[in-house]
């Protein structure tokens, strides 16, 4: 995610700085080759840097799945071998609902981790998406870091771009070389408003762009998903988005990984960190958010993510009407422990939710759906 003013120039500064202030904080499993001098990647080693180092959990906010409660089925009817966790999403079927959500490449470690990550959904049946490829569109030498189609040949594939940069040069055939790079099934255009705004040089041109995202739709033989990256689509968002022609949103609200937080630790300048710190609790928690786009889109595939963290949270988010969940924040920091860490997690996530869906009655994500499964809290 982020700024091309940034990739541009900043960059280049940051480049010049000592080498060991970059370097994380653990290697994915097989080493990769040694860090490209791609001064355009710098940006995103930061953010996986901090993500991995700091907590950037938003503060005083959470996901709003607290408030719900499912209804437990002591006679649920249903062996626990018979739940089947399969849905289909943007054409493909996934073994279960759960994307790993876009996150990183554009140098070395970022593409250890992308193949760590895909592998694990190749293996599961998950969905998965990459980082913002605004920097491989740039230099094609970063682009083998997006590229896992080797390792996961059959995963509903997500590409992924700022959808502020249709503002700064990006055009409907970037989009498309996008896509193809690394042969997805999709493009993921995220939305960032709040991080664009705290982080010095950011894009923050974002007027015109819902009819700059319908351009994308109308040219890409891909279906084309918008998301926020951790504070959540309103209504009035998801309407301007479903106008635009989008094939679904992905809520990613917030209660999880915070982007202010974020920006806030690689601040340089006091001023800079106190603006970014006041946003800690922002945004629409991600229950709240999907509750009322679905209200909003009746008929459009929504995906929830933002600070999903077990099972029952996704169970939650498909009472609520979402397709499938997704997550970021702990599979990049299973990742990042090892190709074994992350498949355990993956496992926990995906055994809690079919136990939630036994315990409610429910054979079938569709049968989770069924009115009255899901209670709010007074
Ligand atoms: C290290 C890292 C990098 C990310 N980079 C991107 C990105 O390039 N594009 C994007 O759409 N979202 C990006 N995200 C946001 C996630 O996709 C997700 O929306 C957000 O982290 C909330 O989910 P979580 O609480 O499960 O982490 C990134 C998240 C993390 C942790």
């Amino acid at each position: 995610m982020g700024n091309g003013a940034d990739e541009r120039s900043g960059d280049r500064a940051e480049a010049a700085r000592p080498s060991n202030r970059h370097s994380l904080r653990a290697r994915p499993a097989g080493e990769g080759p040694p860090l490209l001098p791609d001064a355009g990647a710098t940006r995103k080693r930061e953010h996986l840097r901090i993500n991995l180092e700091e907590d950037v959990t938003g503060r005083g906010i959470t996901n709003g799945f607290e408030r719900y409660r499912l209804a437990h089925q002591a006679l649920p009817e249903l062996a626990l071998d018979q739940v089947d966790t399969a849905v289909t999403l943007l054409g493909k079927r996934l073994a279960a609902p759960l994307i790993i959500s876009s996150m990183t490449g554009g140098f070395a470690e970022a593409g250890a981790l992308n193949r760590v990550l895909a592998a694990a959904a190749q293996a599961l049946g998950l969905g998965i998406g990459t980082g913002s490829q605004r920097v491989a569109l740039a230099g094609a030498t970063t682009a083998t870091s997006f590229q896992v189609r080797d390792v996961a040949p059959d995963v509903l594939l997500l590409a992924n771009l700022g959808a502020v940069q249709l503002n700064y040069g990006v055009t409907p055939d970037d989009c498309r070389r996008a896509v193809e790079m690394i042969g997805a099934d999709a493009l993921v255009l995220h939305l960032n408003p709040l991080q664009e705004a705290v982080q010095p040089g950011g894009n923050t041109d974002f007027s015109g762009l819902a009819r700059r995202i319908a351009a994308v739709c109308r040219a890409l033989a891909v279906p084309v998903v918008v998301k926020e990256v951790g504070w959540g689509i309103s209504p009035e968002t998801a309407r301007l988005l479903a106008d635009a022609g989008v094939a679904a949103i992905d809520v990613a609200g917030a209660g999880g990984t915070s982007w202010s937080e974020v920006e806030k630790h690689r601040a340089a300048i006091p001023r800079a960190q106190r603006v970014a710190g006041a946003f800690a609790g922002w945004g629409i928690p991600t229950a709240e958010s999907l509750r009322l786009c679905r209200a909003a889109v009746p008929h459009l595939p929504l995906i929830s993510s933002g600070g999903l963290r077990t099972g029952i949270d996704i169970a939650m988010a498909l009472a609520l009407g979402a397709t499938a969940a997704g997550i970021a924040g702990p599979l990049l920091r299973a990742a990042a422990r090892s190709a074994e860490a992350l498949h355990e997690e993956l496992l926990v996530l995906i055994e809690q939710l079919r136990i939630a869906m036994f315990c409610t009655g429910s054979g079938t994500v569709a049968e989770l759906r069924r009115p009255g499964i899901l209670a709010a809290l007074p």
